[in-house]
């Protein structure tokens, strides 16, 4: 029997590469790889990059100059990169870091056990075609036997909407969803598998329309009443979405679906007209509102995330006021905030880039604002009763922690729960970045 090599993966940047990590370690299983959690031992290092900000590429050039010992250490170990880095890059990857073997762009993991045969061969090899295949479909390997409670599934991938700021259109590809019989097959093998509750992932999930078993397209809240009916699957939720695609039907799906969490990620960018029209967001601020009305109609209890961007090119101190407006009205228990970070190839990096140090100033004030709110979102919880997803121990011993329906970290005491126990719990305290409660 041949034996077994040893793969580290590195993950960087958003969900989707959480679960593409997975299954390229699955992928590569049926090479005779197994994972392992430090470089040090590894026979093949992936790094599966991230290319949204500036600061992600420069972090994957400084950590592969941190490899050489090893490659030198190891003149055997493989090196490969993976995402939206190794999409945008491609072979500048290889000139600027010879020692990188594999290059592999995120259409073309299905090809990633036949890439490595070859580097393993001594070959460079690079892919960062769009290919016509579903590589889901072809992604088939050696799935784990068994898995915690929580699990992504990608249902949806790339995005039509290029933003003026944004990479993806660009290292995702065009929106391509997913057939509903795939999705369903795949969720039901994940909870045979122990998952009680499915992340669906998209880059614009939102605009999900793939093949339904009638043979309509189905929209997403279709898909969600659909995967509602498993038995064992306890919780769905999706992230992200766009303001123009929350459709009527997943609105309701948010008011009656009971496996549905209240939780929307939806993220806006801008508060001010001026800005997002510069964006090439196709909505307004009163567009948003209206909508953020509509969705809380629905749901009363939802909690909001958002993203938000400071220091896009023309942003004047107006259009900044705007936003900060919008996040008090809107009041999000979750929010990311940025600093606008050149793309190149991107609209956006054509234009006059406005000063870092006023860009900075901005990003700390949003990001302590937001930080109030959610703390406040948090502290209103105090009191209330809600339902906690067990994922693992706590740090503290006897101590279990996992995800309310709004997605607080939640621990409590306990010495009889068990990762998957799902439990109405009262929340009792909040503290920085988690509550704590009992179990009823
Ligand atoms: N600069 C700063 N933030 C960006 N995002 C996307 N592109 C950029 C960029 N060029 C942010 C957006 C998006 C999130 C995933 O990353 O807010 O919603
Ligand atoms: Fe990027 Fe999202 Fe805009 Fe698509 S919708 S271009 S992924 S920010």
């Amino acid at each position: 029997m041949a034996e077994t090599k040893k793969l580290f993966i590195k993950t960087y940047g958003c969900q989707m590469n959480v679960y593409d990590s997975e299954r390229m370690a699955e992928a590569l299983g049926g090479n005779g790889y197994e994972e392992v959690s430090s470089a040090a031992e590894a026979d093949m290092i992936l790094l599966n990059t991230c290319h949204i900000r500036e600061k992600a590429a420069e972090k994957i050039y400084s950590e592969l100059g941190r490899m050489r010992d090893l490659k030198t250490a190891k003149p055997d170990l493989k090196i490969g990169i993976a995402g939206c880095v190794a999409q945008a890059e491609g072979a500048e990857i290889m000139r600027r870091q010879p020692m990188v073997d594999l290059v592999v762009g995120p259409q073309s993991y299905h090809r990633l056990p036949e890439m490595e045969a070859r580097a393993g061969g001594g070959e460079k090899v690079l892919d960062t075609d769009f290919p016509e295949e579903d590589k889901f479909e072809l992604l088939k390997a050696r799935p784990k036997s068994k898995r915690g409670p929580t699990a992504f599934l990608t249902v949806q991938e790339g995005c039509d909407k290029f933003c003026a700021f944004c990479v993806v259109p660009y290292t995702r590809g065009a929106e391509v969803s997913r057939p509903v019989d795939r999705i369903l097959t795949e969720a039901r093998d994940l909870v045979a598998r122990g998952v009680r509750e499915i992340t669906m992932l998209g880059q614009n999930v939102n605009a999900y329309h793939g093949a339904g078993t009638d043979g309509r397209d189905w929209t997403l809240a279709r898909l969600i009443w659909e995967l509602a009916e498993i038995d064992g699957l306890e919780r769905l939720r999706f992230t992200t979405s766009h303001p123009n695609d929350m459709s009527d039907d997943l609105i309701d799906a948010h008011g009656r679906c009971e496996k549905l969490m209240p939780y929307l990620h939806l993220p806006v960018q801008s508060g001010s007209d001026h800005i997002l029209k510069r964006m090439n967001r196709s909505h307004t601020r009163d567009s948003y509102l209206r909508l953020i009305d509509r969705i809380r109609t629905a749901r009363p209890d939802i909690l909001l995330s958002g993203d938000f961007i400071v220091g896009f090119p023309e942003e004047t101190d107006a259009d900044f006021r705007d936003t900060v407006r919008l996040i008090e009205e809107v009041g999000y228990g979750q929010a990311y905030s940025f600093k606008y970070s050149t793309r190149p190839g991107t609209p956006a990096a054509e234009r006059g880039q406005i000063d870092d140090a006023v860009a900075s100033e901005r990003l700390a004030e949003l990001q302590a604002l937001i930080t109030r709110q959610q703390r406040a979102v948090q502290d209103a919880m105090i009191g209330k009763e809600v339902g906690v997803l067990f994922e693992k121990a706590g740090r503290m011993p006897g101590q279990m922690v996992g995800k309310s329906d709004h997605l607080h970290a939640v621990h409590v005491d306990s010495d009889t729960l068990q990762p998957g126990d799902l439990r109405r719990v009262r929340i009792i305290g909040s503290n920085t970045n988690s509550l704590s409660g009992v179990v009823l």
